[in-house]
């Protein structure tokens, strides 16, 4: 893979402000660290599991690192990503590391949040609570087992998960997010049913369209369930109402229904993009820094740091790296490129 270059001289200039401003004016406050890129799933809209095993990941001491100079920078929110981050045996570890950090700095509390597909999570939403996690999000594409075998590729996994949200929610790493990923021929009619399960189980379900970023060239403009289509399904169920954003950079259109129970997020990144409003920021887990999910380039932080590169040339390179993030993605426009790497390699 291509990685861009930049000239000591160049990243010598860099101003230290105390917070990270890319060249279009946002403030950068949200990182997603990959710790891992390994899955146990092999969800249709992401990997394949013919990837050959090629993994790669850090150890812990250098994630932990990178995420301490970050927040240096002013990164005020830190999601754990994979891959399936559960996976790392570690994680409590850094998980417990990281949360040292929210006292270590002068701005507001660090967020620690943890997006994972939910498989182990019965058994470690404890130990992650413990460790100092502050939520989780949990990948989930369907409420009937069926669907989501279909989606997972990897039978009797709806019931693991389901466990999982219930303990994330009963040791208090609530409220927990459920992420649906929308797949036409797959899981549209499961749009109401997860209307009733985030009422039931109070979690906030979150629909989200199908981006170009999976392994199987599945995607095609038609795969992507229309905002409007969604809306309309849910109010064969109940009368929705629009509820207000929390913040700027807020990535869901949130409702609630007529009676005030349950939320639903939309998540709309293709038909309706956020990118003006962008605060995120990636990391692989072969620690390479990702602007956008659709960047053609990854900037090798890790390669520095191997070669000796003192916190501060570090810093250098990441403030240097954030100016030029991407104004917005191009999906679905002409001449659209697929980004080089499939999610699962990224880091959701
Ligand atoms: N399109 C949209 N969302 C995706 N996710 C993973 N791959 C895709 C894709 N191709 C979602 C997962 C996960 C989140 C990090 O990203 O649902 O919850």
């Amino acid at each position: 893979m291509a990685t861009l270059t930049i000239p000591n001289s160049q990243m010598a200039q860099q101003e230290s402000s105390s917070r990270l401003i890319d060249k279009h004016g946002r403030a950068i406050t949200d990182l997603r660290v990959s710790v891992t890129d390994r899955c146990n799933y092999k969800c249709v809209y992401c990997r394949t599991g013919n990837d050959g095993a090629q993994y790669a990941e850090l150890p812990v001491a250098d994630y932990l690192r990178i995420v301490r100079i970050f927040v240096d920078l002013g990164i005020e929110k830190v999601r754990l990503t994979g891959g399936e981050p559960l996976l790392r045996k570690s994680l409590p570890e850094l998980v417990r590391e990281l949360a040292k950090l929210r006292t270590a700095v002068d701005h507001a509390p660090l967020d620690l949040a943890l997006t994972t597909n939910g498989h182990l999570l019965a058994g470690m939403a404890q130990p992650l609570k413990d460790a100092g996690l502050s939520r989780v999000t949990v990948s989930m594409d369907a409420v009937d087992p069926d669907i989501f075998a279909r989606i997972t590729r990897v039978p009797g996994s709806f019931h693991k998960v389901l466990a999982g949200i219930r303990a994330a929610q009963r040791v208090g790493l609530g409220p927990v997010k459920v992420n649906c990923v929308l797949l036409r021929g797959f899981n549209e009619d499961q749009i109401v049913p997860f209307a009733k399960f985030a009422r039931d189980e109070g979690v906030i379900v979150r629909f989200i369209e199908f981006m170009p970023l999976e392994e199987d060239r599945l995607w095609t403009p038609a795969t992507v369930i229309p905002v409007p289509e969604v809306l309309e399904r849910l109010h064969t169920f109940r009368p929705i109402v629009p509820l207000q954003a929390n913040m700027l950079s807020e990535t869901a259109q949130r409702y609630t229904f007529d009676d005030g129970i349950g939320e639903i997020g939309i998540i709309a990144p293709v038909s309706q993009a956020f990118c003006g409003h962008c605060s995120r920021i990636r990391l692989t887990s072969d620690g390479k820094i990702r602007t956008c999910l659709f960047s053609q380039f990854d900037h090798d932080l890790y390669g520095r740091m191997r070669r000796g590169a003192t916190d501060e040339e570090v810093a250098a390179f990441i403030r240097f790296t954030v100016e030029q993030k991407e104004a917005r993605h191009h999906i679905g426009e002409p001449g659209f490129l697929k980004p080089s790497r499939s999610m699962v390699h990224i880091g959701g």
